[in-house]
């Protein structure tokens, strides 16, 4: 990465998942310990239930899709998901991943999603994981404004992101795992790739789920905030009033 580099560009962001996109669901899994599958778990279950009686609505940022069998299995009567990420090889892993039973219930849209004009009230629920640390401040804010956009009245949401745990008495370990360890691992297993190495560059400019909460606020919607595991992710979840 070069120092002019942005890294919060959509395309740049794209160009780091594109390059990781096959090996993103093991390494994940692998090094964080299980962690993102239990956090995934956990922003499913802050998803308050919806009070619009019917069940469509988005993954922002959804990557391989790796939070749809927990949203399926709370929500069995979710009738659409429309997934909409801006890397073409993380789709392409989500299409792969796709059991036939639940591929009817799956639409695909491959969008910047702040460029993406959601329609408005259009989603009884809205849920991201992991795709929010690849913003900037200001991108947050925009992203805050389609979220209260798109939803129905009643409509409800939840985001769970990676965050740095500050405060916490093993905070220095688990910075080391991110900052040096990943990415010695990534560059000696994975042939010198430095993409999974940004997670820990993202998570410090990132802090927590705070911030993206008050933007969240800020467009009227009703919003908690939780710490998961000691602070090393974080959530924030609500509904838009009727
Ligand atoms: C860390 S992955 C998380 C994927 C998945 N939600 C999960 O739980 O594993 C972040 C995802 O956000 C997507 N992403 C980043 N910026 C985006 C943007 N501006 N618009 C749409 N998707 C974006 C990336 O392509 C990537 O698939």
């Amino acid at each position: 990465m070069s120092d002019a580099q942005d890294i919060f560009d959509p395309a740049y962001v794209k160009g780091v998942f594109d390059r990781c996109s096959s090996r993103y669901i093991g390494f994940s899994y692998f090094f964080s310990f299980g962690f993102t599958e239990r956090w995934r778990r956990q922003c499913v279950e802050f998803l308050p239930e919806p009070e619009s009686g019917g069940l469509t609505g988005y993954d922002l940022m959804a990557g391989t899709g790796e939070v749809w069998p927990h949203l399926l299995r709370r929500f069995p009567n979710i009738s659409a998901i429309t997934a909409v990420d801006i890397s073409s090889g993380m789709h392409l892993q989500a299409i792969k991943r796709l059991h036939s039973h639940r591929s009817h219930k799956i639409a695909f849209v491959e969008d910047n999603v702040l460029a993406s004009a959601l329609p408005a009230d259009s989603a009884d629920f809205v849920v991201a994981t992991f795709g929010l640390k690849t913003f900037n401040e200001m991108q947050h804010q925009e992203l805050a404004r389609l979220v209260a956009h798109a939803l129905k009245p009643g409509g409800t949401f939840a985001f769970v992101e990676a965050s740095d745990p500050k405060g916490w008495w093993l905070r220095p370990l688990y910075r080391f795992h991110l900052k040096v360890v990943l990415p010695l691992i990534e560059r000696t297993v994975l042939r010198g790739a430095q993409d999974f190495a940004m997670i820990g560059t993202y998570c410090d400019a990132f802090g927590d789920a705070r911030g993206f909460g008050a933007a969240l606020k800020q467009e009227g919607l009703d919003v908690e905030f939780r710490k998961l595991f000691f602070g090393c992710a974080s959530g924030v979840f609500g509904r838009k009033a009727l």
